[in-house]
């Protein structure tokens, strides 16, 4: 890029030394040929239009042009010959009546060159006696590589606005930025400085610096990112990314389509964690529908929200995050711990991990209880009776829903067992409940006086072993 602006520069730079020297030359020669009569001149505006009048006929004139003090900058070396010279060199010609552009950072066009590579002394037809029809050819011309080949410009740089980002002259901050960091996109995009004031969760590159994930000129990606999601978002969070590549189940999501963003906000969110929405609406937004994966149906969980009243404690939060590994994991159906996928499991807390990491083992460890749980027949354990075996205890959720339920304690109206929808028929009273399962013939049981069931559930559990 230096080496394309050095050239352009030097160019520019030599197109104005011979202007000048042509220019003198010029004025020597015409003086020497010609020589128009000095006396005869003598009360005669120099922009007289038969002269120099072509000087006043743009639209933007220079004050002192305007007020025909032409020798303000230049110098009738002799009254009887028509030769001027400046009676100062370069920009001191004009910081005689302007003052110098001072700051911390000073426009190398500015210290180095002269004014009249931007500017021209007369006239011009450009607001600012502009040498260019407009700011944005004016800076392209020695800065053409800020918006070549980009697929995506920026609506100001597209404009040629230049200026309403950067100090033509100096300024007191880098790149000759007219304020601070994300105070200059600020300047337009107050919807975002609003979102970030009022968000819960804010990103912290956000708040450093806009630039760290956009162009501020444009881009070959959309949004004008410095790279396209979710290379942009990985490239920082290696953690997710290894995490990413390295999962058995993955969750397509993350890294198609949208990738990063079919979930998360990439600047601010009043959620946390930068959600899109709160967290289980945000899951809610694609598994309101059954999905065909190529793993298989997978089921509507929106529905079973909506037509079941009793949601299970952590989606009360709004939350599925508990249970689920969003970005791929190690367990079958993104289960953060193991959980069995069939009917029958051997007990154990690891084969469980999933629910004992919120629920107490206790309520399962042993065939006589206190209140561990309340599925017991006063001190009988009902849940080691069910699950507690060493080869076919029945998963929880041959009896509970995970997501939501009709009843109190989460208990299904019916379990698939092969091919068929096995009925549970779940009554539940004040002191325990009663099921007319498919699995055997109808129990009841109660906390507080013990129900006494013909044959012992205990009994006719061990006889499907
Ligand atoms: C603010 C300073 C300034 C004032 C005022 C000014 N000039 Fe110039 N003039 C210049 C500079 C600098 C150049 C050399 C421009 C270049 O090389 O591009 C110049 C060049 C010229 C030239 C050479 C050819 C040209 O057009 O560039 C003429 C003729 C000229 N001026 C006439 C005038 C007349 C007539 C007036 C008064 C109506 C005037 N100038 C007022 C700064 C000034
Ligand atoms: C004799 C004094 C004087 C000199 C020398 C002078 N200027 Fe000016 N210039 C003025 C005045 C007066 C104004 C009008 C100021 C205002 O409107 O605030 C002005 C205005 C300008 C403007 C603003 C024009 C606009 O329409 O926005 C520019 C640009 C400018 N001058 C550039 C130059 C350059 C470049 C030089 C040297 C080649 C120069 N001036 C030399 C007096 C001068
Ligand atoms: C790199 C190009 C460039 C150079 C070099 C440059 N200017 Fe400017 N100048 C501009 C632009 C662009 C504007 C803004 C025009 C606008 O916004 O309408 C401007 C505006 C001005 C103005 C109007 C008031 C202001 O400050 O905005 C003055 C006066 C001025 N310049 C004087 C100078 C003088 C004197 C020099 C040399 C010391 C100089 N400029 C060098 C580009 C330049
Ligand atoms: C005559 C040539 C020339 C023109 C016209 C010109 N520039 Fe520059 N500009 C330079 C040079 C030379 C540098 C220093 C090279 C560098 O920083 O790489 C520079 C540097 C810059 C920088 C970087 C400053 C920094 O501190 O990093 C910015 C921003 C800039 N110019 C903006 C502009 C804008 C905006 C315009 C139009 C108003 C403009 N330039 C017009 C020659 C020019
Ligand atoms: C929306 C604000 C904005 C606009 C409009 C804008 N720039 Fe910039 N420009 C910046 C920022 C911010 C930087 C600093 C980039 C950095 O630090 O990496 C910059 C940096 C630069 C640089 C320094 C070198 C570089 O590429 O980083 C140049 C030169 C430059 N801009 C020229 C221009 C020119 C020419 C235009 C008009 C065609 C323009 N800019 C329009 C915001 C803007
Ligand atoms: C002078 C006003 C202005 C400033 C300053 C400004 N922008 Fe913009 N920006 C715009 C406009 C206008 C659009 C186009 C809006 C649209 O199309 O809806 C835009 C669009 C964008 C877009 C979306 C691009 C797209 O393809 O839709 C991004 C990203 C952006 N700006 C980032 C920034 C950053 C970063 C800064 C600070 C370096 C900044 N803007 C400063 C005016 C500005
Ligand atoms: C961590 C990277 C990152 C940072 C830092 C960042 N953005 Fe963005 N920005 C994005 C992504 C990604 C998108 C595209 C969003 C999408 O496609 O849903 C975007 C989109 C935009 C858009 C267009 C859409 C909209 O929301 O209006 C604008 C404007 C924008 N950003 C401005 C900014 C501003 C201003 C800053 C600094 C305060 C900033 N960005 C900081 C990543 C970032
Ligand atoms: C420049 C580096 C960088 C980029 C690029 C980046 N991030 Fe971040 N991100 C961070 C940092 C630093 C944090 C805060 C520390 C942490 O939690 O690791 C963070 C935090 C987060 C958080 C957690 C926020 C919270 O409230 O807990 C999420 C989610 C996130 N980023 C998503 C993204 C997404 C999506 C993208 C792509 C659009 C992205 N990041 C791009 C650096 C980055
Ligand atoms: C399917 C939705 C979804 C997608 C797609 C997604 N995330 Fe997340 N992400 C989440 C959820 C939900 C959390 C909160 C996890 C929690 O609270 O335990 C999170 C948390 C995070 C965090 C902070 C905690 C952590 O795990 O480090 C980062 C950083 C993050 N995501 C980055 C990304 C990046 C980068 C991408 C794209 C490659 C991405 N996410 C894609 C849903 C998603
Ligand atoms: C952008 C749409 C989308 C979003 C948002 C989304 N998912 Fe998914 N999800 C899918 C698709 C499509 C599949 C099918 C498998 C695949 O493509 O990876 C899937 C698969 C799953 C599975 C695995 C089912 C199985 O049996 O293998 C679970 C569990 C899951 N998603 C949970 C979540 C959670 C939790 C969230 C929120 C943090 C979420 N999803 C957000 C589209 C989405
Ligand atoms: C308390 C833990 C837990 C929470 C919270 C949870 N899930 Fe699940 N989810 C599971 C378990 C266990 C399974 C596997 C058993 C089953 O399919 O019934 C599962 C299965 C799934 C499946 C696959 C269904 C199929 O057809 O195989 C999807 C999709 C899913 N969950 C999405 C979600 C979404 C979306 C949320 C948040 C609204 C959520 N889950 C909250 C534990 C949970
Ligand atoms: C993230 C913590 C968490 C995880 C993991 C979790 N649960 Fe829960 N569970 C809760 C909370 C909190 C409640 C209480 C909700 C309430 O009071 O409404 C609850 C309630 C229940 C209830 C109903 C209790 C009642 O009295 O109505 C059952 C049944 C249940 N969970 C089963 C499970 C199963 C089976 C698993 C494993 C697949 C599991 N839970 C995983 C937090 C969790
Ligand atoms: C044979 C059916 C059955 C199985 C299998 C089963 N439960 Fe239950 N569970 C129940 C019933 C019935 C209740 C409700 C008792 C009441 O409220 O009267 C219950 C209650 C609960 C409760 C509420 C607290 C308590 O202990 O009373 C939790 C938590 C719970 N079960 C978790 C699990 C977990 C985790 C598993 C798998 C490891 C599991 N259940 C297996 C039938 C079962």
């Amino acid at each position: 890029m230096r080496k394309g602006l050095t050239r352009s520069w030097t160019f520019r730079a030599g197109v104005v030394l011979i202007g000048v020297g042509l220019a003198s030359f010029l004025q020597l020669r015409y003086a020497l040929a010609t020589s128009p009569d000095p006396t005869a001149m003598k009360d005669r505006s120099c922009s007289d239009m038969a002269c120099h009048g072509g000087l006043t006929k743009r639209k933007v004139l220079h004050a002192p042009v305007v007020d025909d003090a032409c020798d303000s900058c230049h110098e009738q070396e002799n009254e009887s010959v028509h030769v001027f010279t400046f009676p100062e060199e370069g920009n001191a010609l004009c910081t005689d009546c302007h003052d110098e552009f001072e700051g911390k950072h000073v426009h190398e066009a500015v210290e180095s060159g002269e004014c009249i590579t931007c500017h021209n002394p007369h006239s011009s037809d450009t607001e600012g006696l502009l040498t260019s029809e407009s700011i944005g050819e004016l800076c392209q011309e020695c800065h053409e590589e800020v918006t070549e080949d980009l697929a995506f410009l920026h609506g100001p740089v597209a404009a040629g606005e230049c200026t309403t980002c950067h100090q033509p002259h100096a300024s007191e901050h880098g790149a000759l930025l007219v304020s601070d960091g994300n105070t200059v996109c600020f300047e337009c995009h107050e919807d975002i400085e609003d979102a970030l004031r009022e968000a819960k969760s804010k990103h912290q590159p956000v708040e450093d610096s806009c630039i760290t994930c956009h162009s501020p000129h444009g881009s070959s990606h959309k949004m004008m990112l410095t790279q396209s999601s979710p290379s942009l978002c990985l490239d920082c969070h290696d953690d997710v990314s290894d995490h990413v590549d390295e999962a058995k189940v993955k969750h397509s999501v993350v890294t198609t389509g949208e990738g990063c963003s079919n979930c998360h906000l990439p600047h601010a969110s009043q959620h946390t964690t930068l959600m899109r929405d709160e967290q289980a609406r945000t899951c809610l937004s694609c598994h309101n529908k059954v999905i065909e994966s190529a793993g298989g149906i997978i089921k509507n969980i929106g529905e079973k929200l909506a037509t079941n009243d009793h949601h299970h404690g952590p989606i009360q939060e709004g939350e599925c995050a508990p249970c689920h590994a969003p970005h791929g994991g190690e367990h079958a159906r993104l289960l953060l711990e193991e959980f069995p996928a069939t009917f029958y499991s051997p007990f154990g807390e690891d084969r469980y991990a999933v629910c004992f990491s919120c629920h107490d083992v206790e309520a399962f460890e042993e065939s006589d209880v206190a209140d561990e749980t309340e599925f017991r027949n006063t001190t009988q354990n009902l849940h080691f009776v069910h699950v507690n075996k060493s080869k076919k205890g029945r998963s929880c959720t041959v009896c509970h829903e995970v997501h939501a339920s009709k009843t109190r304690g989460h208990i299904a109206e019916s379990v698939p067992f092969g091919k068929w929808r096995l009925p549970i028929g779940f009554l539940a009273t004040e002191t325990g409940g009663s099921c007319q399962p498919g699995c055997h013939r109808p129990y009841a049981y109660d906390r507080e006086n013990h129900v006494k069931n013909l044959p012992e559930p205990k009994a006719a559990a061990a006889a499907t072993e």
